[in-house]
């Protein structure tokens, strides 16, 4: 299983980078909105300096929405580095600028899936990941695992290759869930990835060690 980190802020990006066990980024525009980041000439050198922190794959979303703005921005972002990814959202154009870059091979995540069949197209265009949005859709008290669920039985019915990127992630549950369903890739806030490593028998038992240590020097 991946794990990336969606956010574009670099600090944080640095940190799970020294982890150790970051496999890569994603960002979208409301998370660059968030870093105070504008402009072309700054988003893009935004991408290059996640890239240069990061190792892995790197999403960057396109900001326009019709087929030929998305590939002239796509293959903008997919020049800046060779681990960027083209975010494409989940719309009729959106489909066709998938199967664009899939032609050209140039690595792409459609985003905003909310729905089995919108993954399904998403698969037939040649994404190489899906981003089901789990945590929006428990905001409005639909399970969004299931969405998991019947994303990974299409897939693997199919042998799809298309990684499913279990996004909007909430908890440390999600992502355990998600490991528990078989989703390909979480991304998630560091909050919740370092909030798997906590467990009161962990400190208490850490602490009873240190302790009895002192008693062996
Ligand atoms: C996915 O790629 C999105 O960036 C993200 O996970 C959305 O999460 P949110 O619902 O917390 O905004």
């Amino acid at each position: 299983m991946k794990f990336f980190i969606d956010t574009a802020n670099l600090d944080q990006i640095r940190e799970a980078q020294d982890l150790g066990i970051l496999d890569g980024v994603t960002t979208n525009p409301s998370l660059m909105a968030k870093e105070g980041i504008s402009g072309t000439q700054a988003i893009m050198q935004h991408y290059k300096t996640i890239c240069e922190i990061a190792d892995g794959d790197i999403s960057a979303e396109v900001l326009s929405t019709t087929y030929e703005e998305m590939i002239k921005e796509g293959d903008e972002l997919a020049a800046i580095h060779p681990n960027i990814v083209v975010k494409i959202p989940m719309i009729k154009d959106g489909i066709k600028a998938l199967k664009y870059f899939s032609d050209k091979g140039i690595k792409t995540n459609c985003t905003l899936i909310f729905s089995a069949g919108q993954a399904l197209l998403a698969a037939k265009a040649g994404a190489n990941y899906v981003s089901p949005f789990l945590g929006r859709l428990d905001d409005i008290s639909v399970d969004g695992m299931n969405l998991i669920e019947e994303i990974r039985m299409i897939y693997d019915n199919y042998y799809f290759s298309t990684e499913i990127l279990a996004a909007s992630i909430r908890s440390p549950m999600h992502i355990i869930n998600c490991a528990k369903v078989g989703a390909d890739v979480i991304t998630s806030p560091l909050s919740s990835i370092l909030s798997l490593l906590r467990h009161p028998l962990t400190d208490s038992g850490l602490a009873q060690f240190v302790a009895d240590a002192k008693k062996l020097s």
